[in-house]
């Protein structure tokens, strides 16, 4: 059985991931691959009712309850969206995955990162991306391109510039621990250039 190639994009809230996500779709489709564009939280239609409730609920989710919730959309994504179209021999390229948890519930929240990580682990039954672009930026920088395009930020921007400076550490860290399965670009470079280099790890990997 043939099976597809996982690729998930990290980083912090603001770095570009969409983009790139799109552009490498466009060039994956063009070469003739069947390819799945998703997400989390919210991949999945039981996602999207997580999603709501763990971006935009009024009041406090107390972190561990924050953490298992986004382990709840991970597992019935993984169940019902990602693992069928990886049997079927299709390229899933996914915005945020487990990295996200280690990042913002174990940095950012201050659970341990080493429990976040099992807990995904348990709830995705050991799935693991085959390649991670990590999008590294300044969280500074990436506030003020959100700054330019919203109005309304989830429960996870508003938090302070000292929350997103852990997290893009914790990022790091992960990255610096499993060099084969990560490529971190700088995200202040021109779109183009990063596709660019996005689209040769990939192509080593097809
Ligand atoms: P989203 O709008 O998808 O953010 P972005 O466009 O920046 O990727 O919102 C996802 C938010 O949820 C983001 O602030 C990071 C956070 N998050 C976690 O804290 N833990 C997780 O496991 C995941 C998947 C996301």
């Amino acid at each position: 059985m043939t099976r597809g190639l996982f690729v998930t994009l990290e980083g912090g809230d603001g770095v570009g991931k969409t983009t790139q996500a799109e552009l490498l779709r466009e060039w994956l489709t063009g070469q003739g691959r069947e390819v799945v564009r998703t997400r989390e939280p919210g991949g999945s239609d039981v996602g999207l009712e997580i999603r709501e409730l763990v971006l935009h609920h009024r009041g406090d989710i107390s972190p561990r309850a924050e953490a298992l919730l986004y382990a709840a959309d991970r597992a019935h994504h993984v169940a019902t969206v990602v693992r069928p179209a990886l049997e079927r021999g299709a390229v899933v390229i996914q915005d945020r995955y487990l990295d996200s948890s280690v990042a913002y519930q174990g940095a950012g929240r201050v659970l341990d990162p080493g429990e976040v990580r099992r807990l995904s682990e348990w709830a995705t039954e050991g799935l693991l991306p085959d390649l991670t672009i990590l999008l590294d930026l300044d969280p500074a920088a990436a506030r003020g391109r959100l700054d330019a395009a919203r109005t309304r930020y989830d429960r996870l921007e508003a938090e302070a510039a000292e929350f997103h400076g852990r997290v893009r550490e914790a990022y790091l860290d992960l990255a610096e621990a499993e060099p084969e399965r990560f490529l971190v670009v700088d995200a202040a470079r021109p779109v183009d250039e990063l596709a660019r280099d996005i689209r040769s790890r990939i192509a080593a990997l097809l």
